[in-house]
């Protein structure tokens, strides 16, 4: 069967009441989300000081405003409000209203909290948040989530230097390794990728869940959790690149969340640099704080900027190199408002054209994590057998991999039976994000 199943419909999304509760503290998705808005208040009371030494007592008072849209928002959530338009003036803010009149044509009333697409209201919940900060005259560019992403960080970092020390031996060896070699690595370094998106804060509403053990020892007992594994598909794609063009092509990788997460996207990209894989790479970041963790330009320039400043000799001589490589235009980061609106990525093409013709220069696409993965797929309530080209219905701007720990309801390109077979295994599988799935397409003509 390869329609989606809709449940109400055709073009409707699963409603938030609809879903599961996850193993995490905060049992159900209707009660992360205000957890979630409670923990931004508690954060920016502790900023206070801070702010008052470096904007004055004027920012203070926007700090209590922003403070006070927090607690307006929880409230709404909790009692599941209707969805209110967005008042502030970001370019991105007549789309989202658009939206909303758009969804309450299609549901017959103004959306609320739990009866409408949990993709959209989920999306909507963080840009509030900014909206809150935007607002403001002297705080605009205040990240509510920083303080997280970047205590997330510094608690991995036993299993960052591991990782960065180990990558140090990599690139050495790249010079004189057999293809075999770079192949068993490729796979190696993508893996450390995938299992990197288990570090995302959203799932665990902030509290931590940074990477406290060594990745590449557990590779081999988290291998048999992966169930869709088509990393050979990337490494033909790869490699025949390579072999036509005679040189390496552009790699883009969609960036999911700041932390040890990120900096396995970076060990890979770095890897396929050293291995001749990769001539550019593009990474794709958020132009706002979005989903708690997700990466933002400034959260991956505190990132090098923090590796440099670091004693261990692998972790500073890494920052430095890429660094070097962002100010050589051989890495790119780039942020598109796309991004961080509500729409699934078949819509892409007419809503982000040139986002979707930037995308489509690229020799192979990586997107990262759970949320990518949604909206490849429309967040639609697919049959797990459909194939995963199918479920993207229609894009596909190039060759793409999708790299993602399962933590929402939603996956496709299984086995006949296979989720039959994990779910008497574990029944959580789908949201306790123990699974994963690397899964690829391409265009028809490649
Ligand atoms: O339920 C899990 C969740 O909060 C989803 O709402 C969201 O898609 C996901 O986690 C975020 O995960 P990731 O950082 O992998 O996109
Ligand atoms: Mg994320």
């Amino acid at each position: 069967m390869d329609e989606p199943i809709e449940k109400r419909e055709a073009g409707m999304r699963v409603p938030l009441s609809a879903k599961y509760e996850t193993s995490f503290a905060y049992k159900t998705i209707k009660d992360r989300l205000p957890v979630i808005v409670s923990s931004i208040a508690d954060t920016l009371y502790r900023l206070k000081k801070n702010i008052l030494d470096q904007h004055g007592q004027a920012a203070v008072e926007e700090l209590k405003i922003i403070i006070g849209h927090m607690s307006k928002l929880r409230h709404e959530i909790s009692t599941d409000k209707p969805v209110t338009p967005l008042t502030d003036n970001r370019s991105d803010t007549p789309v989202w209203n658009q939206y909303l009149q758009k969804q309450t044509e299609i549901e017959g009333q103004v959306p609320t909290w739990f009866s409408s697409p949990w993709l959209y209201l989920e999306c909507y919940m963080y840009r509030r948040i900014q909206e809150a900060v935007s607002l403001s005259m002297r705080l605009q560019s205040l990240d509510v989530f920083e303080t997280q992403k970047r205590s997330s960080y510094l608690l991995s970092d036993g299993a960052i230097t591991t990782l960065l020390m180990y990558l140090m031996s990599v690139v050495d060896s790249c010079k004189t390794a057999s293809e075999n070699d770079l192949h068993f690595l490729f796979k190696e370094f993508l893996q450390v990728a995938l299992w990197g998106n288990r570090c995302d804060l959203s799932i665990s509403a902030g509290l931590g869940n940074a990477q406290k053990e060594c990745i590449l020892t557990k590779l081999e007992s988290l291998f048999p959790n992966i169930l869709v594994n088509d990393s050979e598909l990337a490494w033909q794609r790869l490699v025949k690149t390579r072999s036509t063009r005679g040189s390496p092509g552009r790699i883009d990788i969609i960036l999911d969340n700041a932390g040890f997460e990120l900096m396995g996207d970076l060990c890979l990209a770095e890897f396929l640099m050293a291995g001749n894989l990769a001539s550019s790479i593009h990474f794709h970041a958020k132009a706002m704080p979005w989903f708690v963790s997700d990466v933002t330009q400034n959260d991956f320039d505190w990132t090098l900027q923090t590796m440099c400043a670091t004693n261990n000799l692998a972790i500073s001589r890494f920052g430095a190199k890429w660094k070097e490589r962002l100010k050589s235009g051989i890495w790119v980061l780039h942020q598109d408002d796309f991004w961080t609106t509500p729409f699934d990525y078949s819509v892409m093409a007419s809503r982000s054209p040139r986002l979707y013709q930037n995308l489509s220069e690229s020799d192979l696409i990586f997107f990262k994590g759970d949320l990518n993965y949604r909206k490849l797929v429309g967040d639609l309530d697919w049959n797990p057998e459909t194939s995963f080209t199918t479920s993207l219905r229609g894009f596909s701007p190039a060759p793409l991999l999708a790299l993602r720990t399962i933590k929402a309801d939603v996956v496709t390109g299984l086995q006949p039976g296979q989720d039959v077979k994990i779910a008497a295994k574990d029944k959580d599988w789908m949201i306790d994000g123990k699974w994963a799935v690397i899964s690829f397409s391409e265009p028809k003509q490649l």
